[in-house]
């Protein structure tokens, strides 16, 4: 019998607090309009005679095409099939012991810039398996494995990015809890470096500061924290809080000359601009207040 499901998540912006979430303080997060979608197709076989566990994988905005046997060791496969293998384990006592699985993957959300392309992949593994073996998206469920899924990918995530593509709206989120919020910013610009960024890195990068300058990686923590608090409750303040939330990442050590350099820039022009996600490269977010799109390009 063949069955199809077809599920998609948003992509995401931290708005204040990225890195110091994974030190349990509060971070702002947003999603944002562009999705990663994914397909699950799966065919499966009651004949024993010819019993097989297929999978076809296809990335397509980065070409990668792949076909694999699910019961083989994962351990050389690339990290996305890792994670492919890895949902279809917690599943598999739900599915027909032997079929052919085609997973197809689109995203609008650009791979590697810190716009949360990685835990829409994560969220829309689960839930497609999900919604196959239950018939229904239970979004907590879903999003305790897509952590698990981020595990694999990131190291040791703070969750701010599997919850926020799975929730949706904007969130006011710690390791300890989440808060729904009615949050939104109708005049912000994302600006991509063009310079791959790699969140685990830049991750390590700044346990490696906290860790050799405990008590200086406090107090920018703490102060990153009180940021977050004052951006919730004084919307009208973000300009000048971007720049405090901007200087207290450049301290963690996240930012680069060019980051600088644009940030500066902008600046100039009085235009604040922020580090989104786990800097090191990836997008930086703009409060464009009453400038144009073309004000801005210039
Ligand atoms: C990455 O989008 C956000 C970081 O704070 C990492 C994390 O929270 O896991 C840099």
């Amino acid at each position: 019998m063949k069955k199809t499901v077809i599920v998609s998540s948003p992509g995401k912006l931290i708005i204040g607090g990225e890195h110091a979430v994974v030190y349990g303080r509060r971070a702002l997060v947003t999603s944002i309009g562009i999705r990663l979608y994914m397909q699950l197709a799966v065919d499966e076989n009651t004949d024993k005679q010819t019993e097989k566990h297929l999978l076809n994988f296809t990335l397509h905005d980065t070409n990668q095409r792949y076909s694999i046997d699910l019961y083989e060791s994962s351990d050389t496969q690339t990290i996305e099939v890792q994670a492919v293998i890895h949902v279809y384990n917690q599943f598999k006592s739900f599915l027909s012991e032997s079929g052919v699985f085609n997973i197809e993957v689109r995203s609008e959300i650009p791979i590697g810039a810190g716009l949360g392309s990685s835990a829409a992949f994560s969220v829309c593994l689960v839930g497609c398996f999900h919604l196959l073996c239950h018939g229904k998206l239970c979004l907590e469920d879903i999003n305790e494995l897509a952590y698990r899924v981020e595990c694999l990918f990131h190291g040791t995530p703070s969750g701010v990015d599997n919850t926020i593509s799975t929730f949706g709206q904007s969130l006011l989120y710690s390791r300890a809890s989440k808060k729904h919020l009615n949050f939104r910013l109708s005049n912000l610009a994302i600006i991509d470096t063009g310079i791959p960024k790699s969140t685990k890195r830049m991750v390590g990068l700044v346990r490696s500061f906290v860790e050799s300058n405990p008590e200086e990686g406090e107090k920018i923590l703490n102060d990153i924290a009180t940021c977050v608090d004052a951006m919730v409750e004084h919307p009208d303040e973000l300009d000048e809080l971007f720049q405090r939330n901007q200087q207290l990442l450049k301290h963690l050590g996240v930012s680069t000359v060019e980051i600088d350099q644009i940030v500066e820039i902008l600046l100039k022009n009085s235009i604040s601009t922020k580090i989104t996600g786990a800097g090191g490269g990836g997008c930086l977010i703009a409060l464009t207040s009453t400038f144009t799109k073309e004000q801005i390009l210039e």
